[in-house]
């Protein structure tokens, strides 16, 4: 579609327009995406599904949607027990809740008529790498690089069945400067404000940032390469394994 035309044709429905969110797994192999909502109406899709490599599913989201995408990695539903070895949610295949640390997370928040606000974070961790697009070119909140092969070791895990680490954990997760609740790494107790929780204090917060500049790597990274906004309600396509 010619752009101009796609441009008021937006303008012209965009009082009750949803965001068209396309998922796809670009990685070599299946992961089991999720999505949990915060506030607001919840997507028209399921909280969790399988996706094979290279397939994509898209899906509404409304306006006043706060909520959040991840990938689950080697997961097994067969049992009623069923897990995953990371991203893992309550509720089985598809998720009751947010999923557990560490995840690569593509959040929305996509408040009001205005605009949406937009990021990727490794707050959490990083499991995957991943990416979000969309069709008005806002901008390109991004992960998209595999951390866990360089995981420095006091963050590394969890491991997969070949004991490869296929999750690297926040400074703050891996507990590494003892009571998380009061943690330079986890901006808590007395550390629990931007100016007494500065990047420098986090531990291997350039490892995160440097490698990932386009993502939001701690609590209080909120410049314009963190949380992005787009006033134009595109078409979102978030990406697991993009092109590098
Ligand atoms: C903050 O620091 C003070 C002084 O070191 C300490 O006594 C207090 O327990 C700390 N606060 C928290 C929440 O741990
Ligand atoms: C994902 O894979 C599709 C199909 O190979 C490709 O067209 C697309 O550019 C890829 N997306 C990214 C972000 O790498």
């Amino acid at each position: 579609m010619n752009y101009a035309i796609k441009l008021s044709l937006f303008a012209f429905v965009s009082d009750t327009i949803a965001r068209s969110v396309t998922v796809q797994n670009n990685c070599s192999f299946t992961i089991w995406p999720a999505m949990y909502t915060e506030t607001g109406a919840a997507p028209s899709y399921a909280t969790g599904w399988e996706a094979p490599p290279d397939t994509q599913v898209t899906f509404d989201a409304p306006t006043g949607w706060r909520g959040r995408i991840w990938g689950r990695r080697d997961c097994d539903f067969s049992t009623s027990t069923g897990a995953c070895i990371d991203g893992g949610c309550d509720g089985g295949l598809e998720c009751s809740g947010p999923g557990s640390a560490p995840a690569t997370l593509a959040e929305f928040a996509l408040d009001s008529d205005e605009q949406d606000y937009v990021d990727v974070s490794v707050v959490d961790g990083f499991n995957l790498p991943l990416e979000i697009t969309d069709s008005a070119n806002c901008g390109t909140p991004s992960c998209p690089v595999d951390l866990n092969t360089n995981c420095p070791e006091p963050l590394q895990g969890p491991f997969d069945s070949s004991g490869a680490p296929i999750g690297c954990m926040s400074a703050c997760e891996a507990k590494i400067s003892g009571d998380p609740s009061n943690s330079p790494d986890c901006c808590t107790g007395n550390y629990s404000t931007p100016a007494t929780c500065p990047p420098s204090g986090v531990q291997y917060f350039s490892y995160f940032k440097g490698n990932c500049p386009n993502a939001l790597a701690y609590v209080y990274d909120e410049g314009s390469t963190a949380l992005w906004v787009c006033a134009s309600k595109p078409e979102y396509t978030v990406t697991f394994c993009p092109a590098s």
